[in-house]
């Protein structure tokens, strides 16, 4: 069953030079107890689309059209109240990309976790809430006793923890977890890896996660979508994807990224040139056409048909995908 369906939607932020349109038209899944990777460039539209499902869109950003729908309810068509009161933190979370810095670091880790669990339980008492903020350090492998610390005392690896505890405050069903290794050392990456390996098991959660680093999604996810200059251009089981990229793009991020413990040769995306368009004003037909290798006159025409592989789990959206590699 799939715990979230969001289909044809757009997603546009009203700036003074125009309209951005992040979000252009994403269909996207997320069946129940998996884990759903989301990757691309900075700027192709990630962010907005992790905080779209929790409505928590900026104030010049808002759904154009399309539909989403999680565990069965239309998350569009939901009021703000009721959303607060039964959906968000409750059942769907979210971990915000660069939040470990967001700490307040003149409370004491445990008293903010304490008040995210206050926002939805305003009946528990104070040192229920407290005791429940140190059962959650101990979920997400910190001494409860360093709740007692400031967040200046806990490393960077420490307060993603943290953070990750308070994304788990209220036992929601489904996190997003926006970017939760960047800017760790790889070794505390791996841990945080793991880390949110366990807690999907042990908790029985659904989890989206967003990087645009596909060696990281390649050691957590079952599913990868290929977010390009927002829209998705392939999706599919993440072995297929890895073994059998069929859209270039897939294919250049695939080839720029080993694995995460091949720091040494890691770099950055400049295997692919040029640069990611403008999304004020997005190229005619495939957005990928100047920079992809395989472009003709169609790709610059016509956006591509969403092309359906044999296997149910694997779709391309391109005018000439790649051919198999075997
Ligand atoms: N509040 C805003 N107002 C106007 N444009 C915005 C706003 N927030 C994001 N954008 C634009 O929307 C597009 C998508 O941004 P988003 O943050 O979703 O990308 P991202 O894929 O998460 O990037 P990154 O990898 O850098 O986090 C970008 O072009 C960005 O400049
Ligand atoms: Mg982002």
């Amino acid at each position: 069953m799939n715990i979230l369906v969001v289909s044809d939607l757009r997603v546009y932020y009203q700036t003074t030079k125009g309209v951005v349109k992040a979000v252009d038209g994403v269909d996207f899944k997320v069946e129940e107890g998996t884990s759903v990777g989301l990757a691309g460039e900075s700027g192709c539209g990630k962010t907005t689309l992790g905080l779209s499902f929790l409505k928590l869109l900026p104030e010049n950003g808002a759904i154009a059209s399309g539909s989403l729908m999680f565990e069965g309810d239309d998350i569009d068509s939901l009021d703000e109240k009721t959303f607060r009161e039964e959906v968000r933190w409750n059942r769907i979370s979210m971990i915000f990309q660069g939040s470990m810095n967001a700490l307040n670091p003149v409370f004491k880790v445990e008293d903010q976790i304490a008040e995210a669990i206050k926002l939805h339980d305003k009946k528990m008492k104070k040192r229920e809430r407290i005791a429940t903020a140190r059962d959650l350090l101990r979920k997400v492998d910190i001494d409860p006793t360093m709740g007692r610390h400031y967040p200046h005392e806990f490393s960077g690896g420490m307060r993603q923890r943290a953070m990750i505890a308070m994304a788990l405050a209220c036992d929601p069903h489904l996190v997003i977890a926006d970017e939760p290794t960047t800017a760790l050392d790889v070794i505390v990456q791996k841990q945080i890896m793991d880390l949110l390996r366990r807690l999907k098991a042990e908790m029985n959660l659904s989890l989206v996660v967003i990087s645009h680093d596909i060696s990281v999604l390649a050691e957590l996810c079952d599913y990868l979508n290929i977010m390009y200059a927002g829209r998705i251009v392939e999706w599919g089981a993440i072995e297929e994807i890895f073994e059998n990229p069929r859209h270039h793009y897939t294919h250049g991020l695939i080839s720029t990224f080993p694995t995460v413990e091949d720091e040494e040769r890691k770099s950055t995306f400049e295997f692919i040139p040029g640069a990611p368009p403008n999304l004020l004003d997005p190229p005619l037909g495939c957005r990928f056409h100047p920079r992809c290798p395989a472009a003709t006159e169609i790709c610059r025409q016509e956006p591509p048909p969403e092309i359906r592989r044999q296997s149910e789990k694997h779709y391309v959206a391109c005018h000439h995908q790649r051919g198999d590699l075997h």
